[in-house]
Order: structure tokens, then C-alpha cells, then sequence
């Protein structure tokens, strides 16, 4: 199959054209790779039971793990699943946005779209070219992330060029993902939300609007995920991981830049914090040093996090070493994708 790669220019009519015919595929069951604010995703009908089977196939990802239904306007979750009180709260705060809130299935989903589960994840994306697409097609997107099962997300039209070419009829490009980690997945509780998957939205942001919010325990400890199987399925398979092996340190800065300068060899490369790159001297030829971000901005981290990874990848690196960030507030998201790149494995020095 070809694949063909459809830019969006801001010239409106040939962006309304290219939107038009990603909806066509979509109406007639197939899939197209498209941009979210948050990471490209994978999008084929939530309500084509066929279109759900493509997705798993074109990502070689076991049907068990539901997808994320993508609408474009809170009130359209009417449509798909029973809604709450403590949905509206959420929706109105934090919709369009990077949030997903599970939430009881209506029967217009198909089981094939929700790994069989009586649930889904309903997510309203910011993006104005998803939303468009939603739109046009009229029909609610299931979606993944737009990567080969277990690779770093795609952040870019080229990343899922990379893992898809041959595989799909049609990639929108839309540029870079502005936050480049994927929605904070939440389900309502008793008194609040359980947070199954980190994201952009943080606890201390979600806690303002929800009440209670508790972290999933898989969350900071993968080994926790097959206890939680059916709270978050996506959780319990391995993720985000390049082909170079993640060695993940727990220390101090000036601990960690000790470490690496120590593990220079050829072939391999170091995340280090912006203020830290020139504390590293005498680089030697084919040691790469990959600018991680500012220290202290999560935002920043985060959406470097799956590009530096698919770029180690690209440079061949067997492997790249990497700082343990910090895990509280809007560190979560980036400290659960980078343990997951690293396997789970966290060195202590
Ligand atoms: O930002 C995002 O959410 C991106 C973009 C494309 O929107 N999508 C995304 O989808 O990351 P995916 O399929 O890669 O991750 C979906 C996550 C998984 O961890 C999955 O287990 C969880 O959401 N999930 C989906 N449906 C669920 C459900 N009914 N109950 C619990 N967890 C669910
Ligand atoms: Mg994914």
C-alpha cells in the first residue's frame, strides 16, 4: 500500500479538501494517522466494529488494550457512553484538551473499540485538525497513539511515517505536537478521579476541579500493572521503548554527569538538562549528548522525551543513559514514559 503523507499549509481550501478526503477513508472503515495536540494518533470509526481490528493490525497491538474515542465537543460523549456531574466538571475545565475520562459505554461502540470492556475513554482533542476531521467524518475516532505497539509515540509526521509507511493509505501532517506526551487518562471515583495514566493534566490541576485524586499504582511502578490489568490494560504491556536499552539513574546531577562521563563509549549517548551541556567535556567521537530540556520545565522534558528516544534509535545507539526525573506534580507523566522506556529498571548510584 501507499502511503501518503498529506501536509496541512493554513491555506484553507486545499486544508479543507485534505480533511475531506481523510473523512472519506474514515466513512468507508479505513484509518489515517493524524495530528492531536498531544501526540499523533491512529484514527478509524469508533462505531465500525472493522475499523478498530485495522488499527490493532496496522500497530501490531494485541486487541485487548481499548482505544481512545476522540470527539469534538463534550456534549457529543452523549452519544457514546452514560455521562456524570463529575464528567462536566472535568469537560468544562479541561475540554478541549489533554484529558480522557473512562466512563460506562453506550452499546453503539463496539466491543472491538474497547478491548471488550463495558467502559471507554472518551477524549475531546484541542487540535484544530482532529477536531475538523471529527467533524467531517461524523463519526467519533477511536484512536491510538500512531506508533508500531511498544515504540516511543510519535510526535511527528516523520516518526509515524517511520513505523507506518506501507501500512496506511494516509498521514496528515500537522506539524509537531505542541505537548508531545499523551492525555491524562482518569476515571471517576467515589469521591473524585483514579489517575491510570499521567499526562499534561496534572494530579494538583485535576484536584482544583475533581476532589479526591489518587495516582494508580502502576503508574510509578510498572511491576504494580498486571494486579491493575482491568483498570488500565494499556499499563501492563511493555512501552515507549526504543530499540537502545534505556540505563536510567537515580542520583543527583552532579552524581549522574559523573556516571556518564565515566560511559562515554561509541555508540551510545546521554539525556542531559540544558543547564548541564557543557558539563560535559571532551565528548568523544560517536557518544551523542541529547539536550533533555530545562531542568525544572516538565513541559519542555516531556515533549522532548519520544523524539530524543526515536532519535537514539536513528543514530544507531545500543545505549543511552538517562537522569530519574522527579515524580511529583507535572514531573508524573514524563517519570512513568521514562521507567517504561527503561523496562521497568531504575539504577541506584
Ligand atoms: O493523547 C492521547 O491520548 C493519544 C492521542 C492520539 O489522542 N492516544 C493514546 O491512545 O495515547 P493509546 O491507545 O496509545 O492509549 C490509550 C490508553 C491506554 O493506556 C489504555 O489502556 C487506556 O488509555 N484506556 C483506553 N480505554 C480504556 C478503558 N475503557 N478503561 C481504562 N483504560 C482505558
Ligand atoms: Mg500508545
Amino acid at each position: 500500500m501507499k502511503t501518503e503523507v498529506l501536509k496541512i499549509t493554513g491555506e484553507k481550501e486545499h486544508d479543507r479538501k485534505v480533511i475531506a478526503k481523510a473523512a472519506e477513508i474514515i466513512r468507508n472503515g479505513g484509518i489515517v494517522a493524524i495530528p492531536t495536540e498531544t501526540v499523533y494518533g491512529l484514527a478509524g470509526s469508533a462505531l465500525l466494529p472493522g475499523s478498530a481490528e485495522k488499527i490493532y493490525k496496522a500497530k501490531g497491538r494485541p486487541s485487548d488494550n481499548p482505544l481512545i474515542v476522540h470527539i469534538s465537543e463534550p456534549r457529543e460523549a452523549e452519544d457514546i457512553a452514560y455521562t456524570s456531574d463529575m464528567f462536566y466538571r472535568l469537560a468544562e475545565r479541561f475540554m478541549p484538551g489533554p484529558l480522557t475520562v473512562v466512563l460506562p459505554k453506550k452499546d453503539c461502540i463496539p466491543g472491538s473499540v474497547t478491548g471488550g470492556l463495558d467502559s471507554v475513554a472518551v477524549r475531546c482533542p484541542e487540535n484544530p485538525i482532529a477536531r475538523a476531521l471529527i467533524k467531517a467524518s461524523g463519526h467519533p475516532l477511536a484512536a491510538p497513539s500512531a506508533n508500531k505497539s511498544g515504540m516511543p509515540s510519535p510526535t511527528t509526521a516523520a516518526h509515524v511515517y517511520h513505523d507506518m509507511n506501507g501500512i496506511i493509505e494516509m498521514i496528515i501532517d500537522g506539524g509537531e505536537c505542541s505537548i508531545g506526551v499523551e492525555s491524562t487518562v482518569v476515571k471517576p471515583t467515589e469521591d473524585g478521579v483514579m489517575i491510570l495514566r499521567p499526562g499534561r493534566i496534572s494530579d494538583r490541576m485535576l484536584r482544583k476541579v475533581a476532589g479526591s485524586v489518587e495516582v494508580a499504582a502502576s503508574v510509578k511502578d510498572p511491576s504494580k500493572a498486571e494486579k491493575e490489568k482491568v483498570e488500565s490494560p494499556g499499563m501492563k504491556y511493555r512501552h515507549y521503548s526504543p530499540e537502545a536499552e534505556v540505563v536510567l539513574i537515580d542520583a543527583p546531577s552532579r552524581k549522574y554527569l559523573a556516571y556518564v562521563r565515566n560511559h562515554m563509549e561509541n555508540g551510545s549517548g546521554a539525556l542531559v538538562t540544558t543547564e548541564h551541556m557543557n558539563d560535559l567535556d571532551e565528548v568523544p567521537e560517536g557518544f551523542t549528548v541529547f539536550d533533555a530540556g530545562k531542568t525544572r520545565s516538565a513541559s519542555e522534558r516531556s515533549k522532548r522525551i519520544f523524539s530524543i528516544l526515536r532519535r537514539a534509535d536513528e543514530l544507531g545507539l545500543k545505549t543511552v543513559y538517562a537522569q530519574l526525573p522527579p515524580s511529583n506534580g507535572a514531573f508524573l507523566a514524563l517519570y512513568n514514559r521514562i521507567v517504561r522506556a527503561a523496562g521497568g529498571r531504575i539504577l541506584k548510584i
